[in-house]
């Protein structure tokens, strides 16, 4: 009763994740690599500056310090098969291994993943010249989404509202080869109109245990324009989504996936995190990623009242059937509060204030991201800098008081969405019949 974690990543859903895990009865102390000022606020926790894809650093801690648990936080070390090697080293870790993580990692794999085991999907094509690209952009018709297929993040992606757009686009990846080798696939794919949502589904391998609605709010600008961020805000449980609709999409992409890849020789042990717009034909399927979203993470961990450990060993031992998630019934929205500039480039080392004063509101907490102490100073050291969390019994209260503590930090700079969770009605066009 008396467990040692670690916590790998430093981000706002890694000091979430470790504010809720040090409520645990069963935790003694937790291990945070690198962590942030926010995670080494807390009690029960230690900062250790290793970083998150030294694994052969991070293992050695987890021996020297009689870890009984791991935790990753951030794709990219389980892209690259940390999970795989602390196993290979006897040493318990939980999350998917490097080659259930390529539904993250590799679009080619969870795209054909996702045709194998008719997971709704944007129906798509791989192509690898002008000619035919253009005749299956004219023959399915306009808008419609072009590729390239080697790069990630939005960066490569068009919408092309018309002939001419398509054409100018596929100019520039085969001809003038704007992305080098990125551009020799591309992949065109049907534009899916609707709300994008967040699903987020613990897995053991065989079963799942889906958590309750949440949405980000991706874009840097109101009204969901401007470039893609890591996201600026999420809300918690969406009010216009039905536990009977939520039903339909755990049947139809939850559950066939975590079956699909056990039926690969690939179980799936960890948390699934489905990106899905609720087109009007029904939800579909837009990315997989497989680990916690940020900043879901960030209110799921507010309103989540099942202890996380007993959930993650569970996970581990293959018992997820014999779990039940107990919510508090309340809802909760994060307010990201970033950096001036972000995504694009910012300015780092603004002195932080309000941040106790903020945590002083009922129902607050923040939450850490770029940060670090400079002479004991708190300063912003990234572009998504806090999350700015409130529960409340309706998701609008909560919503206002997460505006109400925003307003009392200040740094140089800061910049916020003031739309968080504010089109709460106008989501309800879509279709669930899948
Ligand atoms: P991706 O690089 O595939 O994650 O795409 C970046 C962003 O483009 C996504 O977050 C979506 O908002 C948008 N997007 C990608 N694919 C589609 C699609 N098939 N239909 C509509 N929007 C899309
Ligand atoms: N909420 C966006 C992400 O974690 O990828």
């Amino acid at each position: 009763m008396s467990k040692r974690l670690l916590v790998i990543g430093s981000g706002g859903r890694e000091h979430a994740l470790v504010w809720k895990l040090a409520q645990s009865p069963q935790v003694e102390k937790i291990f945070v690599a690198p962590g942030n000022p926010g995670t080494a606020s807390i009690d029960k926790a230690v900062n250790v500056d290793i970083k998150v894809m030294d694994f052969g650093k991070l293992e050695h801690l987890a021996y020297k310090e009689a870890i009984d648990l791991t935790i990753v936080g951030p794709d990219d070390p389980l892209g690259d098969g940390i999970v795989d090697s602390f196993q290979a080293k006897g040493l318990k870790i939980w999350g998917p291994s490097q080659s259930a993580a390529r539904l993250e990692s590799s679009k080619a794999f969870s795209k054909d993943f996702m045709t194998r085991h008719n997971i709704p999907t944007a129906e798509y094509q791989v192509f690898t010249e002008l000619e035919a690209a253009m005749n299956y952009c004219n023959e399915k018709g306009y808008p419609i989404v072009i590729k390239a297929s080697g790069l990630a993040l939005g960066k490569g992606v068009a919408i092309a509202q018309c002939q001419q757009e398509a054409h100018d686009f596929l100019e520039k990846i085969f001809v003038e080869r704007i992305f080098g080798d990125a551009g020799n696939e591309v992949v065109i794919e049907e534009f899916l109109e609707g709300p994008e949502i967040s699903i987020h589904a613990f897995a053991d391998g065989s079963n799942s245990l889906i958590l309750q609605s949440a949405q980000d709010h991706k874009p840097v600008g109101e009204g969901n324009t401007g470039p893609n961020t890591g996201g600026m805000g999420t809300i918690t449980p969406l009010p216009w989504l039905t536990e009977a609709e939520l039903q339909v999409i755990d049947e139809t992409i939850v559950k066939p996936t975590i079956a699909g890849m056990k039926a690969e020789g690939n179980p799936f042990v960890g948390l699934l995190y489905p990106g899905l717009i609720m087109s009007k034909k029904g939800p579909r399927v837009l990315e997989y990623n497989v680990r916690f979203g940020d900043p879901e993470t960030q209110i799921y961990m507010r309103t989540l009242e099942t202890d996380l450990v007993d959930i993650i060993e569970a996970s581990l031992e293959g018992r997820l059937d014999q779990i039940q998630l107990a919510w508090s019934g309340k809802s909760a929205a994060c307010i990201i509060l970033a950096s001036g500039g972000y995504p694009g480039s910012y300015a780092k080392g603004k002195e932080i204030t309000g941040i106790d004063e903020a945590n002083q509101e009922i129902d607050i907490v923040v939450f850490q991201a770029g940060t670090k102490l400079d002479d004991g100073n708190l300063v912003t050291n990234g572009g998504r800098v806090l999350g700015v969390t409130a529960i409340a019994a309706d998701l609008e209260t909560a919503i206002s008081k997460a505006y109400k503590a925003a307003a009392k930090i200040n740094f140089e700079g800061k910049y916020q969405r003031n739309d968080i969770g504010f089109n709460l009605t106008s989501l309800t066009n879509c279709s669930i019949s899948a």
